[in-house]
């Protein structure tokens, strides 16, 4: 199998950049498909930790091939920050081991802003976004009036197209804040962050299908999760794209008749940042431990994230809409401790049983999960590497989740370190 797509299960932050980065030892391509310097991935290599928002998880390895796919949306002023950071840790950046398509859409200063000030507008209905201008920038994207890295090549059209964008939003922002959001120190900034960034800038999907040709080990990095896709997701509580297995071939210009492998990722609990539904989340203590031990942090805004357990539920709709092949399961040890474990086998609305998540908002509100409870099994599985070794209560449980969702585990991850990982199938 030569083209692997990682795909997040729950609400993102399931583990995908530790898989992304253990994967990348027979991995030669390694590429972004949707989202942007929302997504924060963090890799943990001995005594060395990474964070990475917009870089795909593949740019710490010097001998791979690091591709921002068509589908990203890119802030070209965080990018040159974050390759600056990367750098400082001794990481080797060049032409040849980063490709930004030149397709790709850009967020400009006034998106970030527009984000935050229709937060701060709509206290009552807050998405809980990461502030990063995502939404507004889609939303110019597929209102056709979106500004590409290509458009740099010929500079007085592109002060003309973002003039325009400026002038659009600038109606509304007057009309709240009484002043424009102000043009000519963004046009400064912008378009000197993009000039250090065009030696990167290439055509990502002719190189992409010449390496499909060439048979090449393509690793395709998902960010967020399938309850925050755009059409799948637990809207309007979602990102805006679509972070399914599907995009994959849509954000990088690889067509869907190539044969790809689905890993979906899965915490061994969940979690959410933001608002919006969460059937199993704990409120209290037991919320608060599940927060605690599994350091739950978000990497981007530092928000506390929210935490609960496991839904099969959700899982069996994330393997039905991305055609997961086989899965990851991470931060198996953050369990190691609890007397009881919960895993949640279904719903109840009205008291009648539903084994779906509810589309309409009304009905997601009554949803009383069903559990399975499991006795915890009190002793550390932190680190463990070898699949014999878990305890046998753990191997229950792990059955369990592999039965209800008829879809097989292929890596357990028992710790942040790229070497805490119990390999069930290899891949590539
Ligand atoms: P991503 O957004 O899906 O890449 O996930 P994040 O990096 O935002 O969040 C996952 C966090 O859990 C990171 O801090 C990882 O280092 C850490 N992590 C990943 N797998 C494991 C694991 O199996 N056990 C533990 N204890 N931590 C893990
Ligand atoms: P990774 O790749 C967790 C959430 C935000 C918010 C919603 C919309 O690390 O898993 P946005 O800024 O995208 O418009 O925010 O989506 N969100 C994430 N939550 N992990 C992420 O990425 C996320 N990216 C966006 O918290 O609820
Ligand atoms: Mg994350």
């Amino acid at each position: 199998m030569s083209n692997v797509i990682v795909i997040g299960t729950q609400w993102g932050d399931e583990g995908k950049g530790k898989i992304v980065d253990l994967l990348c030892d027979k991995a030669e391509v390694i590429v972004r498909f949707q989202g942007g310097h929302n997504a924060g991935h963090t890799l943990v290599i001995g005594s060395k930790e990474f964070k990475l928002s917009l870089l795909p998880s593949g740019i710490i390895r010097d001998d791979k091939v690091s591709v921002i796919g068509n589908g990203v949306i890119v802030d070209p002023i965080h990018l040159v920050k974050e390759l600056k950071d990367i750098q400082l840790k001794h990481v080797n950046i060049t032409s040849n081991k980063l490709i930004l398509s030149e397709s790709c859409f850009l967020i400009l200063p006034i998106h970030k802003y527009i984000d935050n000030l229709r937060e701060s507008v709509n206290s009552d209905k807050k998405i809980g976004t990461t502030g990063r201008g995502i939404g507004p920038a889609y939303e110019d994207k597929v209102g056709r009036r979106g500004l590409k890295i290509s458009d740099f090549s010929n500079k007085e059209n592109f002060k003309e197209k973002i003039k325009k964008i400026y002038d659009f939003h600038n109606i509304w922002i007057k009309f709240y804040e009484g002043v424009e959001h102000p043009f000519e120190t963004d046009l400064e900034q912008i378009t000197n962050a993009l000039r250090e960034l065009q030696t990167y800038v290439g055509n990502t999907w002719v190189y992409l299908n010449h390496c499909v040709k060439e048979d090449k080990n393509i690793l395709f990095e998902g960010a967020q999760g399938t309850f925050l896709d755009v059409d799948f997701g637990t809207y309007p509580f979602v990102t805006s794209s679509n972070t399914i297995s599907g995009n994959a071939t849509v954000g990088t210009g690889v067509g869907p008749s190539h044969s790809f492998y689905s890993l979906g990722i899965t915490k061994a609990y969940t979690t959410r940042v933001g608002n919006g539904p969460f059937p199993t989340e704990e409120k209290g203590q037991l919320g608060e431990l599940l927060a605690l031990k599994g350091k739950e942090i978000g990497t981007v805004t530092g928000r506390k994230r929210r935490c609960g357990w496991l839904d099969v539920v959700l899982l069996k709709q994330a393997i039905k809409i991305s055609g997961i092949s086989g899965l990851a399961l991470t931060k198996l040890d953050i369990l190691d401790d609890f007397d009881h474990i919960k895993l949640c086998v279904g719903y109840k609305i009205d008291n009648k049983e539903i084994d779906y998540f509810p589309a309409n908002e009304q009905e997601q509100k009554k949803i009383k999960p069903i559990y399975k409870i499991f006795s915890g099994w009190d002793t550390k599985t932190f680190g463990l590497t070898n699949y014999e070794k878990l305890p046998n209560k753990a191997k229950l449980f792990l059955k369990e989740i592999e039965n209800l969702v008829e879809c097989k585990i292929d890596i357990i991850s028992t710790g942040p370190d790229r070497d805490h990982t119990i390999i069930i199938k290899k891949f590539f």
